[in-house]
Formats: C-alpha cells, structure tokens, sequence
C-alpha cells in the first residue's frame, strides 16, 4: 500500500490561501503559516498532501499556468527560501507536497518562447510548434483553442503562426521534439531534488497533436463529452495516442531521481480513455488521474453511482481512482450542490475507494463568490471559484491585512475559526471523517460495491470491506426524507441490523442500531454504519 491510497490529497491556490506581506495576495510565508489548519497541530484536518497550484516565474496571463521560468519563484509568491521554509514546515507536520508541472505549454515571456520566435533559425523554435499560414494566410487549420477563437496566433516577426491549446500567451511546447523531454525531465529533477513529493501534471492530453494537422470534424449533435467544445470535436489536438510516451517520459525523470514520487494526471476525458494514462501496472505512467466525470455529476444517486462505478469498471485492477468535488476551474460544489448537500458531499468523498482530493475552503463550505459586473480578471470565466480563504470573522477574513485581489465571500457566516470551535460545524465533521477514515482499513484501502436500494431514489449506497471490518454507507442526495431498504439487493447477504459509526446529522448518536431493511434517512443525510 503506498501513502497516498488511504491518504487525502488537498489543493491550494496559492493567490488565495494566505496572505502575509499585505499585498492582497497570497503567497508562500502565508501558506507555511497556516500549515496547522492541514496537519499536525491539536484541531487539524489531517489531510496527508498537498497540491500547490503554480507560483513560478510568471507573467500571471493564466495566474501562473503560463511559465515563464519553471524554477523560480515568483516575486508575488516569495523567493526560493520561503519555498524552503514551506517545505520543510509541511515535512515537520509529517505534510507532503506537490507542485504543479506544466509540461504543455510557457509563457510567451519564457526565454525558450523568446528566443524561438526572435529567429526561424534559433534552436529554441523547435520546442513549439509553428507553421506557414494557410494558402489565403490564415491559420494552418481550423483547430480552436479551449478558451476560444483559433488556436493559432500570428507572429509578424517571423512571418509564421504558432500553436495554443489555451491561451495565446501560451504557446504549445512539442513533445515530438526530445529537447522537451530532457528540459522537462530537468524541470522535474530540479523540485524532486529540492525535496517535494511528487506533482500535479497540467493539461496531459494537450501535449500531443496530429503532425499533419487535420481538420477536427464538427462538433456532434449529441454532444461528445469533454472532447466537443469551442465549435469542434477535437479529435486531432487532443488526447492523441501518443500522449502516453510523453507521461511515460515525465514518468522515468521523477524515478531517475526519487523513485515513488508521485504523479496524478489531469485530464478532461471520458472515464474509459482515462484509464490508459495509469499504463499497462504500477509506476509505469501516473500513479492516479483526476475522475472529472464524477466531478461533474450531479448532485444525483444515479449519477453519482454510474461515475464511481464507471471508474471501477474501466480502471484496471491495480488503478486507484481519485476524486475532487471542486477545484480552481471550475464551479464549487457547494454552489452546484447547494449548501444543503455539503455534509452529505463529504461523506461520500472521504468514504469512496479513492483519493480524495480537497479544495481549499470546501471543509467550510466556501461557495462561488461572482465578482463584480464587468470586472473579471480570469477571461476564461473561473474567479468566483478562487476567491480567498475565509480564516477569521474580520475585515479581510484573516486572508490580508490589505485589498484582497479578488473580492472575499461572507466570512462572517464562513469561516475557518468559528467552525473549529463548533463541534457540529461542516469542518468538524470533515476532521472527524478524516480521522475516522485513517482509522479504518475498510475505507481507507477496502473493497468497493455498490448496493440498490428500495425505493430506488435519492440514495446512493455502497459497502466498503476489508478483512472482517465491513462498511455500509448510505448517503441521500437532496431528495425526500423517508426509510430505505438496503438489504433490498443483498437479503440474506447482509445483517439485519448494524450499528451507527456516523451520521451526517449533528443529532444522531454514534451506536444507535439500525435495522437495514428500514433505516431512515433525512434529506441530505449520510450514515456510515458498522455490520
Ligand atoms: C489546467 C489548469 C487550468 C489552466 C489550464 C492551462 O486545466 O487547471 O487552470 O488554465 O490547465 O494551463
């Protein structure tokens, strides 16, 4: 068993966690300052990773996806001995630490852009892809990038266009160049080198495109999951076959230097697809890829249940699935769940076979916070979700002593400090599902099967096993109060009666007996209960 299959993985957006210089913006010194929120101090979460989300050297057009130097630091974020104390404060609290890699794109600042586009000749040009116009001089082909318009930008300079999945200040690395592949590889020696655990890897299914570049078809009139978007299906500038060779390539850098470091993909694609990026057994590509159908489900038993159980069925045996709720593009799920399902949400987040991966101000039920009409700062839509942590009652929420760059939601129903001393709040119950699940072998490392239930609505139901600990969890998804049979599809495989181990509900008393063939559910409520 490694140390991130029974362990909980949680992100931070680093412009938004702590801030610790006044300057509205998050940075290193306030993330080393708030470890003991996470781990390691009487009254933490008890989370056993985290994710960083990028503070390198960069002009900030994606907020630090676009590179512009994969081994510094920012000067918003800190200097390399902030990095250090970090570090070593996470490794202290027994924390460890991923960074984020983006192997699929610099910045248009990044010195290999610079000097790739200052001459057709420069031996830099090669590490992006450029091509001639079209024969009336537009774009090489139709392909279009993920936040819009074509995904090819003309440079006036040296007369030819070059390559952007995203943005345009993010021009396209190539992978079929091995320059890429030893530069990357150095990029990821220089952090395992200096002590982090492992990475993050952007935007996977990118790196690779169709050389002759072929047109994508148009986008299907029922529509293809994560593949249609921006007009088109792409079906010739993403997740092409040969994207394995380039995980496989990141892969045997981080074992070159640290071997068991760990690497958790991400990647928009259909569950059946994503499981190829986990390679043919253990440490031959990523340890675990981000299960985005299930972030995308529903707040809906059914749905809830075909995504978990889509990734059992398409992962292969050794494959560990791994789930976030929300995370920093996309809405939070307490404002597509609503607020009601937070308790029930994370019950079954932290009680699925998976990693879980938290995103910061989810244990205090953080919802989306639009920013004012007309004042976006992310083009792409995505600031109501990375808007500060709410740590205090106060002005500025104990995020800054300055203006905050994005504006902060209402901390004073939210926050960080009156949760953690309300023992019926949501952190709370976070903590102690945390603490319940290092505690069980069932749910940290056991089997999975699902169950159905009768009636056949509003409950997702599920056994987790291991050795003679086994597990039911019920959870009700926003729909009617009432009783439910959980021995409706396994009579005489199960007890008749179990006992509570925890309920969602604030009220209810751990040992209660239950009888499984009538255990009544609240709207909204889980229960894990011990047979
Ligand atoms: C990933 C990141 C997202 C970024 C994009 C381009 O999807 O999560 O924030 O904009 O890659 O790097």
């Amino acid at each position: 068993m490694t140390w991130w299959q029974p362990g909980v993985l949680y992100q931070i957006y680093p412009r938004s966690f702590a801030d610790s210089n006044g300057d509205g913006i998050g940075d290193l010194d306030g993330i080393t300052a708030r470890l003991d929120h996470l781990r390691g101090a009487p009254g933490s979460l008890g989370v056993d990773a985290i994710w960083i989300s990028p503070f390198f050297r960069s002009p900030g057009a994606d907020f630090g996806y676009d590179v512009s130097d994969y081994t510094d630091i920012d000067p918003v974020y800190g200097d390399p001995a902030s990095f250090d104390r970090l570090l070593a404060g996470a490794h202290q609290r027994g924390l460890r630490v991923l960074l984020d890699l983006i192997p699929g794109h610099t910045s248009v600042e990044h010195p290999w852009f610079r000097a790739g586009r200052s001459s057709r000749t420069d031996p830099h040009r090669r590490l992006y892809i450029w091509a001639d116009p079209a024969p009336d001089g537009g774009p090489p082909n139709g392909w279009t990038s993920t936040f819009g318009g074509s995904a090819w930008e003309w440079d006036e300079g040296s007369g030819q266009y070059y390559l952007h999945s995203f943005y345009p200040e993010q021009p396209d690395l190539d992978w079929r160049e091995p320059a890429v592949h030893e530069r990357m590889g150095e990029v990821v020696r220089f952090w395992l080198e200096r002590g982090v655990d492992g990475f993050r890897v952007d935007a996977i299914d990118r790196s690779m495109k169709d050389p002759l570049l072929r047109e994508n078809p148009p986008a299907s009139s029922t529509e293809r999951r994560f593949d249609d978007f921006r007009g088109q299906y792409h079906l010739w500038n993403k997740d092409r076959p040969e994207v394995l060779d380039v995980v496989r390539s990141v892969r045997r850098a981080a074992e070159r230097v640290k071997p068991g470091s760990l690497l958790l993909g991400e990647s928009y694609i259909p569950i059946e697809r994503l499981a190829r990026y986990l390679g043919d057994r253990p440490g031959d590509a990523f340890d675990l890829v981000f299960d985005f159908p299930f972030l995308s489900s529903d707040w809906e038993a059914g749905s809830l249940r075909q995504a978990v159980e889509a990734a059992e069925a398409h992962f292969p045996p050794s494959g560990w699935p791994c789930r976030a709720l929300s995370n920093h593009d996309n809405p939070r799920h307490a404002t597509r769940f609503g607020r009601g399902a937070l308790r029930a949400a994370a019950m079954l987040s932290l009680t699925l076979r998976g990693t879980p991966v938290l995103y910061m101000g989810e244990e205090i039920g953080m919802a989306d916070v639009p920013g004012p009409e007309g004042k976006a700062l992310d083009r792409a839509g995505r600031d109501a979700a990375r808007t500060p942590m709410q740590w205090r009652n106060e002005p500025g929420a104990g995020f800054t002593s300055g203006e905050p760059w994005l504006r902060i939601g209402d901390s004073a129903r939210v926050n960080v400090a009156d949760q953690a001393a309300d023992r019926d709040s949501l952190l709370s119950l976070y903590r102690r599902l945390i603490a319940e699940r290092a505690a069980s072998p069932a749910l940290a490392s056991g089997s999975y099967r699902g169950l159905d239930t009768a009636p056949q609505t509003g409950v997702f139901a599920y056994l987790r096993e291991s050795g003679t600990e086994r597990l039911l969890i019920a959870i009700e998804c926003g729909g009617r109060a009432g009783s439910h049979d959980l021995l409706a599809a396994a009579r005489g495989r199960l007890p008749a009666q179990g006992t509570l181990r925890l309920s969602t509900a604030p009220d209810r008393t751990a040992g209660e007996r239950i009888d499984l063939s009538a255990v009544p559910l609240a709207s909204d409520e889980g229960l894990i209960i011990a047979i």
